[in-house]
């Protein structure tokens, strides 16, 4: 046997019995590093002459290459055996019982914020926000009731006893309007917001609790008139609704912030108990509920907001939130909304994977 044949019978021989990957290294490095045997008669190729290296060139380079090709299957044996004893070791046993599934779910109001910034933002509104402390002058003074404004006193407000480092008279804010005031200096015209948020006035009832949510809308931009605010409370209301046969009664009414004024009642039917939204609220059986307040936004107000009312004009309005889900969602107390209690939730909740949207519908409770 020759020397070449003579090594490569050895290298073959201890690679097959290499036991792990670390044998398979060191004899590859022993035969293919810079000192091992194999790089060794490389080197020697260079001394030769040329007839020489025309015979032992081929021999040596069939070396490497039988090494190299042992060294790797060595290694991928090795690995699958490795693979095969852990799978064989790891057990997985399905029998046992599944984890406990998430507790929980999304309050109806939430829900219902979600329905309404999904159905706003298809329409192109922003989402704006405002501070629950408020100063007067945003509460009150910019959307035109000043002090001495009889309307002030129908907010039932909670004031604070001391004023702020300004000096100003601080409440806790009656309604989201003031955001109005905020979002038109901060962001100047043409505007399209909606400002969702929680409110709050001393009265407590069925239909009134101290604080409750509301989710305000401003429209700022040239040549709005009342068509605009018509069609965006039927479109808005027929797809929150998810139904066609709405019908909306528009009230003459007053607000300071808006002139003309609307309220803005829905029809519906007292089914066993549940309120369905639908139909005239004249008709026999039926009733209306008061949603929301709205109106062309006062010339006044554009000003506070630092907009010139003779080149911008708009409307806004202001939704109950909570109305909006007791009507969807049948519930009768709105106190319960705010009690905390697990079985209410549980039986009003709904699915944190129920995110709404347009396409797969804007609320089917869980
Ligand atoms: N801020 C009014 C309220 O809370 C609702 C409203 C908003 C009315 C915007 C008109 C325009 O009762």
């Amino acid at each position: 046997m020759s020397d070449i044949e003579q090594l490569k019978a050895e290298l073959l021989g201890a690679i097959g019995e290499a036991a792990d990957l670390a044998g398979v290294e060191a004899i590859r490095v022993s035969a293919l590093g810079k000192q091992g045997s194999v790089s060794g008669l490389l080197k020697t190729l260079g001394k030769m002459s040329p007839e020489e290296r025309q015979v032992e060139g081929p021999k040596i380079h069939a070396l490497r290459e039988a090494v190299t090709a042992a060294l790797g299957a060595r290694k991928d044996a090795l690995e699958s055996a490795a693979l095969d004893a852990r799978l064989a070791s790891e057990t997985i046993d399905l029998s046992l019982p599944a984890p406990e599934m998430p507790k929980g779910s999304v309050h109806p109001v939430s829900q219902v914020m979600d329905e309404l910034a999904e159905i706003f933002a298809d329409m192109g509104f922003a989402v704006a926000t405002g501070p629950e402390i408020e100063d007067d002058w945003h509460n009150f003074t910019a959307l035109n009731m000043p002090e001495t404004h009889p309307a002030r006193a129908m907010h039932d407000t909670f004031y604070f006893p001391d004023r702020d480092a300004q000096d100003r008279e601080m409440v806790l804010r009656t309604h989201t309007s003031p955001v109005q005031i905020r979002t038109m200096l901060s962001e100047g015209a043409p505007l399209r917001i909606i400002a969702p948020g929680r409110v709050y006035r001393s009265d407590s009832d069925a239909t009134h609790t101290p604080m409750f949510h509301q989710v305000e809308a401003l429209v700022i931009d040239k040549d709005i008139h009342l068509g605009h605010l018509k069609w965006t409370l039927e479109t808005f209301l027929k797809a929150f609704f998810e139904r066609d046969d709405i019908v909306l009664r528009l009230r003459p009414s007053y607000f300071p912030f808006t002139e003309p004024s609307v309220e803005v009642d829905v029809g519906y039917a007292n089914e066993g108990g549940r309120r369905v939204v639908g139909g005239s609220g004249d008709e026999p059986g039926h009733a209306w509920m008061e949603v929301l307040g709205s109106g062309m936004v006062n010339r006044h107000v554009i000003k506070a907001g630092g907009l010139d009312p003779d080149e911008w004009q708009g409307f806004a309005f202001g939704v109950g939130v909570d109305r909006l889900a007791m009507l969807k969602y049948g519930m009768d107390d709105l106190r319960a909304f705010f009690d905390g209690d697990v079985r209410w939730l549980s039986h009003y909740g709904f699915s944190a994977l129920d995110v709404p949207t347009l396409s797969g519908g804007v609320g089917t409770p869980a």
